[in-house]
């Protein structure tokens, strides 16, 4: 199978590409616009073909799709905190780029597969999403994934095109960049810095090990019905608090690093997701928290030639934004 894989430099992507050039000994073209949060060092170990654009930008992404059987779609922004700051390419990407990637697909008649997220259910006190859940987006990041998942489905119910959507719940594993909870507070603990918990700390999201969401795309991408939603849940929740306890003592980190800052607006509370449908293609999650969270530490403390640049970088005016004042 010669599949494009758009956002393929990124987190979720390049295990994604990793996975299917490894295992599943797919061809995979890569079509990514190298934001921050892109790289190509994500993808050294791996062989591809790459294209460097947006899929927004319609001629790259015809000279992407140029022989492929499908289009998986990871390529977005992904930081909510960062859509609360700066939300302008989060519209681009969302519902430009999703539309110029549908027509691109719907004019070769293929297969479409758009990656999506739990965020665009909104929080749950009690119990899990499933794919009936009404769609309650709290911020600009989740509103505008909302928005491509809309437009996607309409492409089926309109036009007949094969589209799937696969909403995932909280991705972590390697090469994560470090905005995320899991490494911001790894490499933070590894330097001796302060542990900024949001709120309360109270906030409980599901963790997926990132090749786990990765399995499960690739069941979805095979055996998924046209114009259906599949949610991809992790086995386990867990509150923030509780999450960076943990990376303490994974680090032997100092526990007076913990600092509580000032809490997100429009927070949601919890993220839950049933994963029954996806289940009943074949799927399960391979990876508990416990076991993913310690592979995860040793992966970033086995790997500063990956983070040191980043750290170094364009990060520490992104940081210096994000949390100067709070822990100044
Ligand atoms: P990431 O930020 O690590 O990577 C995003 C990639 O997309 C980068 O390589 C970036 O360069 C690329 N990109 C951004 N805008 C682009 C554009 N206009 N054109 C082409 N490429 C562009 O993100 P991630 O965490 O790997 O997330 C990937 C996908 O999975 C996203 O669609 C996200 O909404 C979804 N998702 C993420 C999580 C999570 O926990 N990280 C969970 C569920 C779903
Ligand atoms: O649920 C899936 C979503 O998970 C994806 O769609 C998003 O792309 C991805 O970024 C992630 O969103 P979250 O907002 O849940 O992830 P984040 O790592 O930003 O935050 C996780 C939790 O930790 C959240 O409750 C906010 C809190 N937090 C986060 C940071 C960065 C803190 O308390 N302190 C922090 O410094």
């Amino acid at each position: 199978m010669k599949l494009l894989v758009c956002g393929g430099a990124g987190f979720i992507g390049s295990n994604f590409v990793r996975q299917r050039a490894g295992e599943h000994g797919d061809e995979v073209v890569v079509l990514d616009k190298l934001t921050y949060a892109g790289r190509r060092e994500n993808l050294a170990d791996v062989p591809h073909t790459f294209v460097h654009g947006g899929i927004e930008d319609a001629a790259a992404v015809a000279q992407a799709m140029e022989g492929v059987d499908a289009v998986v779609n990871f390529a977005a922004e992904t930081h909510v905190d960062r859509s609360i700051a700066e939300p302008d390419a989060f519209v681009t990407t969302h519902a430009v780029g999703t539309f110029v990637l549908l027509e691109a697909a719907r004019e070769r008649g293929l297969r479409y597969l758009q990656v999506s997220t739990d965020e665009v259910y909104g929080s749950i006190a009690e119990g899990s999403f499933t794919e009936e859940s009404p769609l309650e987006p709290s911020s600009p990041y989740s509103a505008t994934k909302t928005g491509a998942d809309l437009l996607v489905q309409s492409y089926t119910r309109t036009f007949g095109m094969e589209t799937v959507i696969c909403r995932g719940s909280n991705n972590y594993g390697p090469y994560q960049y470090p905005e995320k909870l899991i490494p911001l507070m790894v490499l933070n603990a590894l330097h001796g810095d302060p542990l900024p918990v949001y709120g309360d700390g109270m906030q409980v999201r599901n963790w997926l090990y990132v090749t786990d969401f990765c399995a499960g795309i690739g069941h979805v991408l095979a055996h998924g019905a046209a114009g259906e939603v599949y949610n991809v849940g992790g086995p386990d929740e867990c509150p923030n608090i509780e999450v960076v306890r943990r990376i303490i003592a994974l680090t032997g980190a100092d526990a007076s690093l913990l600092t509580y800052v000032e809490d997100r607006p429009g927070h949601d509370r919890r993220y839950s997701l049933g994963s029954e449908k996806v289940r009943a293609l074949g799927w399960e999650a391979q990876v508990r928290f416990e076991e993913g969270l310690e592979r995860t530490v040793a992966w970033y403390r086995d790997n500063p030639g990956w983070w040191e640049p980043i750290r170094s970088g364009a990060y520490r005016e992104y940081y210096e934004r994000q949390y100067g004042s709070s822990l100044g």
